[in-house]
């Protein structure tokens, strides 16, 4: 146990959970979603889904983590059985996969940082077609995810101290200046009110179901939750430090992050008169127009720092997806970290290029016959989407009917003196029991 590693003092885990839920969700998938979904009416039960499910799932799955100490599936072997291991093996696999493909689109905002700052894309004609251009390339597209992947690796296997605390720390800040830096600029553009309004007045008409499942599963997947990515982290978690306060930062930072995204893009799409609904390719679309608009010198700082903050705030989000499997490998089988990281590293980067190829280069496996003609990207995003749903849900059943809600009291009473006698602990028992399981549970058997 000795050597395990642990984060220094409260803040080490803070800023990793905290950059591990920053990422790609908060700027690239919150706004495409939001923008298919009808704008605020999604926002909203975004909004509800992160605090009448998410956060108290994510204390739920920090605290087993902690008490466990150990991997993912360690942690359900050690305070259940070895049926509940499947759980937790269930999320290391999530883990590898989520990573195949959340590295790739990484990659692609390492290309775009590259093509802003050095190849002139700011002078194309048509950002949509050079997008569409640029994602079916496969040897780029296999440079920049290698080259993600690599970094990523380099860090995990310097293990919990050095690579992953030291990632975190400059990086989050920085964002968000240059992002309140864009909401400025995008607000006074013409037009911009329109997109306002579609972000914030909801039009409640728009609900349908898939409306409420992309709420769904975005929030459990930009908060990190349900695969025991957090778990793990939990576990290198000191005794004395008071899990809700931690959670609640890592909560309100990420949907802070995702909310100053929605409410810079939105306007933007507005005033340049590009369709909300266009999916996965808006940021990539909208934000070099708007590059371009602020002249070529200006443009190219501002359009190449954006670009590469985003790259910088999926880092710590990949470094977490990686560490998940790596625990497991190095817990359970006792296997070196380096030797363990690299080899990941390598099968990660070999399902990756599926997700490549998915994107134009390859028919195959852009249109996927058994999957209503889908690409490849889209299919394993949706299967591993499933999995966080399903994952929390098991994991409140985990805590309600093996571990026992007086064993997650003990666990979040160290560190927080007065946690017995708040209110949280009703309102974090009653949605782990009751409200998580039941509602989880519909919602993911509904999307099956
Ligand atoms: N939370 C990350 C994001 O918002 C993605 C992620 C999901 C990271 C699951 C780890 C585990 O981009
Ligand atoms: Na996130």
């Amino acid at each position: 146990m000795a050597n395990r590693g642990n984060f220094t003092g409260k803040l080490g885990f803070i800023l990793a959970a905290t950059g591990s839920a920053i990422g790609l969700s908060n700027i690239w998938r919150f706004p495409y979603l939001a923008g298919q979904n009808g704008g605020a009416v999604f926002l909203i039960i975004y909004l509800a889904c992160i605090f009448l499910f998410c956060f108290p799932v994510m204390i739920g799955e920090i605290a087993i983590g902690r008490a466990a100490t150990s991997d993912a599936y360690g942690a359900y072997t050690k305070l259940g059985n070895k049926r509940w291991g499947w759980v937790g093996l269930g999320g290391v696999i999530s883990g590898i996969l989520i990573l195949s493909y959340y590295n790739v689109v990484a990659g692609w905002t390492l290309g775009y940082f590259i093509e802003v700052c050095f190849n002139n894309l700011l002078q194309q004609p048509d950002y949509k077609s050079h997008f569409f251009s640029f994602i079916s390339k496969a040897s780029t597209n296999i440079a920049c995810a290698f080259i993600f992947l690599f970094i990523t690796a380099f860090a995990v296997s310097r293990g919990i101290h050095h690579g992953i605390e030291r990632a975190n720390r400059i990086l989050m800040p920085a964002l968000l200046v240059i992002l309140i830096g864009l909401i400025a600029y995008s607000l006074m553009l013409p037009g911009a009110m329109q997109g306002v309004k579609f972000y914030l007045i909801p039009d409640f008409s728009k609900v349908n179901a898939q409306t409420i499942y992309d709420a769904l599963r975005l929030s459990f997947f930009t908060l990190s939750l349900g695969i025991g990515g957090l778990m793990t982290y939990g576990s290198y978690v000191s005794k004395t430090d008071n899990l809700i306060y931690a959670s609640s930062i890592i909560t309100w930072a990420d949907t802070i992050i995702a909310f100053l995204a929605g409410l810079m893009i939105f306007p933007l799409v507005f005033s340049a008169g590009v369709s909300p609904a266009e999916g996965p390719a808006l940021v990539f679309i909208v934000m070099p127009e708007i590059f371009h608009n602020m002249g070529p010198v200006i443009g190219k700082v501002v359009g190449s720092a954006f670009f590469l903050l985003l790259a910088f705030a999926a880092l710590p989000s990949c470094i977490s997806l990686l560490e998940l499997p790596a625990a497991y490998f190095i817990d359970q089988k006792k296997l070196p970290r380096q030797v363990v990281v690299w080899l990941l590293a390598i099968v990660i980067f070999l399902l990756g290029i599926p997700t490549i190829l998915s994107q134009g280069a390859s028919e195959t496996f852009t249109k996927l016959s058994f999957y209503k003609n889908k690409d490849f990207l889209t299919f394993i995003a949706d299967i591993t989407d499933v999995s966080l749903t399903v994952g929390g849900c098991l994991m409140c059943l985990f805590i309600a009917h093996r571990w026992k809600i007086a064993k997650l009291d003990q666990e979040l009473k160290q560190g927080n003196e007065h946690y017995m006698k708040s209110v949280t602990r009703k309102y974090i028992n009653f949605s782990i029991v009751y409200v998580c399981p039941v509602m989880l549970g519909i919602l993911s058997v509904l999307i099956l």
